[in-house]
């Protein structure tokens, strides 16, 4: 097994192929703010598809789930774009990250690990999400992990398994309880 690097602190510059500019980096304690605000930034359908639920905020405990990550077991990404500052200045530091997507994943048994992602309605269909998703494989790969699985609405599974093909994975379905469960060999993704 590869000596896991130091997923806590990656960081990362993605250059998306509508030419715009994200920093993919580590999920940290302070998001929890910038967490609420992608959830507010998700249509009703994307929190359904995400959550197999239908929600209007998260909860103060999802909230510890979300940003209290150990990063061996429990790994998340966020993809971040600087928002537009109220007053025009010259310095980067004034002005306050947005998250517009975020991917995470929990280990299970086996090498598997449980993979769930969302993006901001507003950002979706510019590669954000198969951008989280194949850095978030690198971290999974030097940890060990061998396959990813999404469990999502089966309704979903069309897309799903269309997005994941798109982003150079190799999955396979199979429904219990009707959830879908998406998985997808690690070692055989598009990009290293
Ligand atoms: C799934 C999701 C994360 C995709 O994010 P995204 O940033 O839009 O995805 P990408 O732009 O990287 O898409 C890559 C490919 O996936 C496919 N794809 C993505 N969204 C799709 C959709 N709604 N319908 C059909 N295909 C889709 C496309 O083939 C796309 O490639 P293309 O744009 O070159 O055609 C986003 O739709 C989302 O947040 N959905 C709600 C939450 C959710 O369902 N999470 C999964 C369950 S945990």
């Amino acid at each position: 097994m590869t000596e896991p690097m130091e997923a806590r602190t990656y960081a990362t510059e993605v250059l998306l192929r509508d030419g715009g500019k994200i920093h993919i980096r580590a999920v940290r304690p302070d998001d929890r703010q910038r967490l609420r605000g992608l959830f507010h930034s998700l249509s009703e359908q994307s929190i359904y598809s995400r959550f197999s639920t239908q929600k209007r905020e998260l909860s103060e405990a999802e909230l510890d789930f979300l940003t209290r990550l150990d990063f061996v077991q429990h790994v998340a990404l966020a993809a971040v774009i600087r928002a537009e500052p109220q007053i025009a200045s010259p310095s980067c530091e004034n002005q306050e990250e947005q998250i517009i997507g975020v991917g995470r994943y929990a280990v299970q048994k086996d090498g598997n690990a449980e993979v769930a992602y969302a993006v901001a309605d507003a950002h979706q269909h510019r590669g954000i999400g198969s951008a989280l998703l194949q850095h978030l494989t690198v971290i999974a790969r030097t940890a060990g992990l061998t396959t990813f699985v999404a469990n999502v609405l089966t309704e979903n599974v069309l897309l799903h398994s269309a997005f994941l093909a798109r982003s150079g994975f190799y999955p396979t379905v199979t429904v219990s309880l009707g959830v879908a469960h998406i998985s997808f060999p690690l070692g055989k993704a598009g990009h290293s």
